[in-house]
């Protein structure tokens, strides 16, 4: 065992304006999959608007903070009309009175949501082409700028490239997130803008667009690494090097001989995994509920000449009822945001207790102080194969 260091984890926040004797959580004990209201915050409920949400939803169980000052800023605006949301999550703006709402995602989970409120939306990362013929004259974009600065780069790109001149953008974000740069260099680009609204550390800045060039997209990272080149799209996890806990699971596994086995990499990101289990005989499907790691974990295969599967799932949602796996594989995220929250690895398990012919294994790493082994036990007998450099390593054999 090397370095081990006892870890703080700092579990998520409940949403910000909850008083102490507020009601649970709505919905805190449904399905994971179930959409439910989302709880807001008293001054977002004042001016009568409203949102859905899930587990895997960026704010859930609530509303993104960002997003929260976003809407209250266009409603003061008295925005109304076609509304291009690039960040769409639990559809708050199409709440707003008078916005007919083209509610764009990356996310799986928040593209179910959107469904069910019968929004239609459009499954987009940064750098696509909106679908419409005629271009909305309001954009609005939530800054992600704890995915990177290449990402919320790629999001202000995006957001100019399908603003029309003379439209309007209202960008919001995180000071301590990066936002002031942003707002820097969206203001080079648009021309002008300036920050109208401001709610602690959360920002809303409006930008009219003047003609002139968008500026271009980052470019991938990348990186070699077991006989695989993983290709890192911005914003996709460990983009430009193998993650440390994924490191520890690979070196743990070794070199297996999985000839003739069906392996699921649950949560693929840039496709590390699923593209070493392919290196050793694997059949191979990867999914992500993040559409930015899905087109990764495509790249990764195709430069590494590797065949195999990979889906844009929310968990295992977009998978047959009767697909199962020999083999799981997984590094589940436990991040949404500020906070840990656990709803969607806890997802996770429950996926590959589904999932799994019997005897087949789940192997997953995770942060030490994580509690996965209760959840675990309901697949089989656990065993911890490692734990070095503050995670672990944990297996679990379905039985049969
Ligand atoms: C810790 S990262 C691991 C990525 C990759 N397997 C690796 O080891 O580098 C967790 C991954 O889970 C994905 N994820 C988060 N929520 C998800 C969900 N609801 N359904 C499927 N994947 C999800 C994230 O997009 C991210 O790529």
């Amino acid at each position: 065992m090397t370095g081990r260091r006892p870890q703080k984890v700092r579990f998520a926040r409940p949403p910000r304006d909850a008083a102490p004797g507020d009601a649970p959580t709505p919905g805190a004990d449904l399905p994971y999959g179930e959409v439910r209201p989302a709880p807001l915050p008293p001054r977002l409920r004042d001016l009568g608007l409203s949102a859905r949400t899930k587990p895997g939803v960026r704010g859930f169980p609530g509303v993104d903070d960002a997003q929260a000052l976003l809407a209250q800023t266009m409603r003061k605006d008295r925005v109304s009309g076609d509304v291009l949301d690039l960040t769409a999550m639990g559809g708050l703006l199409a709440s707003l009175p008078g916005v007919t709402l083209r509610a764009a995602e990356g996310s799986a989970a928040a593209l179910t949501v959107l469904e069910a409120a019968g929004l239609d939306p459009w499954p987009a990362a940064p750098g696509d082409p909106a679908p419409w013929n005629e271009r909305a004259r309001t954009v609005a974009l939530v800054l992600a700028g704890d995915r990177g600065n290449a990402y919320a780069l790629s999001q202000v790109a995006w957001a100019h490239a399908c603003t029309p001149p003379g439209g309007t953008l209202y960008l919001a974000g995180d000071r301590d997130k990066g936002f002031d740069r942003y707002v820097r260099a969206a203001g080079a680009a648009f021309g002008t803008g300036e920050v109208v609204a401001r709610d602690g550390g959360m920002r809303v800045a409006r930008l009219v667009r003047r003609p002139g060039p968008t500026p271009p997209v980052p470019d991938p990272e990348g990186y070699e690494a077991y006989g695989v080149r993983v290709v890192g799209r911005p914003g996709v996890f460990s983009a430009a090097r193998p993650d440390k806990a994924t490191a520890l699971l690979l070196g743990t596994l070794g070199e297996p001989d999985w000839s003739g086995r069906e392996a699921l990499d649950l949560g693929c990101g840039a496709g590390l995994i699923g593209a070493w289990a392919a290196r050793r005989g694997a059949a191979v499907t990867l999914v992500d509920g993040d559409l930015q790691s899905v087109r990764s974990s495509r790249d990764t295969l195709a430069a590494s000449g590797i065949t195999g599967e990979v889906l844009h799932s929310d968990v295992d949602a977009a998978l047959p009822p009767e697909r199962t796996f020999d083999v799981i594989l997984t590094n589940p995220p436990f991040h949404v945001g500020r906070g840990v929250v656990l709803d969607v690895a806890r997802e996770f398990i429950a996926a590959a207790a589904r999932r799994l012919r019997p005897g087949g294994t789940l192997f997953l790493v995770a942060n030490e102080p994580l509690p996965y082994e209760a959840a675990l036990r309901a697949l089989g007998e656990v065993r911890e194969l490692a734990r070095a450099d503050g995670f672990k390593v944990l297996a679990a054999t379905r039985a049969g």
